[in-house]
């Protein structure tokens, strides 16, 4: 068995500011540059507890976590029930479509319903803007909000963080545990396409611009939200072509058919024609240049088939480092590492704890 690595040192991990900003994670205000900060710091050591034979701690054994979604997802609910379960939380899986809400029963009674058996954790994706805020009314839990409407989805800006964090560390040779969030100061980011109906947007313009980044929107007049207040961007622009050679991040966003985003444009024909990364424009990039995407990939729409393949293109190490990033906020959010009565904290993951089984 591998010897699990160095780890943060716990006196650097305390106090954790999820616990400080509340109990909740609703949108990426919650945290702040610091809480940003440690959030990635925290996901270092369960990136290290990835790379183990067995990746799994006893971090939050005996505390369970409900996935509550009422809108479909493949990456965030698998994602954050194979973290839940990397931390040895037992896990439930509830989706609305197959659940008595089918037969009138409200979502508060619902939650209320599920809360009633012992939960710990709410893991909230909904249609509608807000409703994970609603559910932390109605529960003692925690709620996170894993995608609401196009409000926010504040763990997708996390694992995207962490993810240009790591490779700007890999490139400069160093450890990323060593890196702060220094990388993202100037580092310009161009987020393009359909910004008005995209939580993925919201919560990504608030964690780069918090860390010191340039975000600039690229999308049609029709795609941009009506008002940018509250969002903290260097400038829009409607020339991808213009922008491509300028930004070291080309972040796309899916174009929303499921909210109405094609009836704000002539076609989808045209839209590729004027905002997806095609190969041609692809090759407007920087050398050093990333392409992300929060998934799922539009295919031959937002992203050209040859450009989502790329070595430059991190849309599957996001999805990879987004099991880590979610172990990070749970830990943080549902308390330290459980022994007995006491508590530690993620150093223990390291020195107090090896690997578990089951
Ligand atoms: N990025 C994202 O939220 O994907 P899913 O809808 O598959 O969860």
């Amino acid at each position: 068995m591998t010897p699990p690595s160095p780890l943060p040192d716990a006196d650097e991990l305390k106090p954790p500011p999820l616990s400080d900003a509340g109990r909740h994670l609703l949108s990426i205000s919650d945290l702040g540059a610091e809480g940003i900060e440690e959030v990635l710091r925290v996901s270092d050591a369960f990136v290290e507890v990835a790379s183990r034979p067995i990746p799994k701690v006893p971090a939050l054994r005996g505390r369970t976590v409900v996935t509550l979604f009422a809108e479909e997802s493949t990456r965030t609910r698998l994602s954050f029930e194979t973290a839940a379960k990397r931390l040895s939380a037992d896990v439930l899986s509830f989706a609305v479509a197959s659940s008595s809400v089918k037969k009138g029963e409200s979502l508060r009674d619902t939650v209320e319903t599920v809360a009633a058996m012992g939960v710990d954790a709410f893991i909230v994706r909904h249609p509608s803007a807000g409703a994970p805020a609603q559910v932390a009314g109605w529960v003692d839990a925690t709620v996170i909000n894993a995608g609401d409407g196009w409000h926010e989805h504040p763990t997708q800006a996390l694992l995207d963080c962490y993810t240009i964090r790591q490779v700007l560390a890999e490139r400069a040779g160093r450890p990323v545990s060593e890196s702060g969030v220094g990388d993202f100061a100037g580092l310009r980011v161009a987020i393009v396409g359909d910004v008005a109906h995209s939580r993925v947007a919201r919560s990504g313009v608030l964690a780069f611009a918090a860390l010191g980044a340039e975000v600039t929107l690229v999308a049609p007049g029709s795609l941009v939200p009506p008002s940018l207040e509250g969002w903290p961007v260097t400038g829009v622009s409607h020339d991808l072509d213009a922008v491509l050679p300028h930004v070291d991040v080309c972040y796309l966003l899916r174009l929303q058919t499921e909210r109405g985003a094609g009836s704000f444009l002539p076609s989808i024909r045209e839209y590729t024609a004027g905002y997806g990364l095609t190969l041609r424009r692809a090759g407007l990039l920087a050398d050093g240049a990333l392409v992300m995407h929060p998934g799922p990939m539009n295919r031959g729409v937002e992203i050209a088939d040859e450009v989502a393949d790329l070595p430059r293109s991190l849309v599957l190490r996001q999805v990879a480092n987004g099991v880590a990033v979610r172990m990070a906020v749970l830990f943080l959010l549902l308390g330290q590492v459980v022994r007995g009565d006491a508590t530690g904290t993620v150093a223990d993951l390291g020195h107090g704890y090896g690997p578990v089984d089951g």
